[in-house]
């Protein structure tokens, strides 16, 4: 990034973040662009907790990206494990399945023709999930140093 180094006094990634902040090289990468004591603060689709090997069957419908889904304990040892920043929040946004289920339900009214098939089977696993595995965490960290 075309920043100098302590720049930002916040980051925030909402929605995004599990596309490359699973990478263990990323957090240290990007602290750097943040002051001392600044904040890092982030929402994803996650799960309610790890799941080793083979997907639920009730989630029938789960891609790629599913890899990339985490428990809020596995993201703080996550961002704890760079040694550049202190989590301050780990937990998960309440009932955060429905709000993702209302999304996944306005894009089968409303979203591009080619995505509707897509947010129509999300919406049916999240229902079937009912909140034991789909979650979205949210985590705050402030950097400490690294
Ligand atoms: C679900 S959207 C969320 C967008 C926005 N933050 C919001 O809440 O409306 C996910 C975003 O992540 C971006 N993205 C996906 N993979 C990425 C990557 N490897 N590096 C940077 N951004 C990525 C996509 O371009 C997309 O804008």
């Amino acid at each position: 990034m075309p920043f100098p180094e302590e720049y930002f006094d916040a980051v925030v990634s909402v929605d995004s973040y599990h596309y490359f902040g699973t990478d263990d090289l990323y957090l240290p990468y990007l602290a750097p662009f943040l002051r001392t004591g600044g904040q890092l603060g982030t929402v994803l689709p996650g799960l309610t907790h790890e799941i080793d090997g083979r997907v639920p069957d009730h989630l029938r419908h789960w891609q790629q990206d599913f890899h990339s889904f985490h428990s809020a304990d596995w993201w703080a040892r996550h961002l704890a494990n760079s040694g550049a920043v202190t989590v301050t929040r780990a937990d998960v946004v309440p009932d955060g399945w429905r709000h993702w289920q209302r999304w996944e339900a306005l894009g089968v009214r409303t979203a591009p023709p080619e995505w509707r098939a897509h947010c129509a089977a999300q919406a049916e696993d999240l229902a079937a999930d009912a909140g034991r595995t789909y979650c979205f965490p949210r985590l705050v960290a402030y950097r400490t140093g690294g």
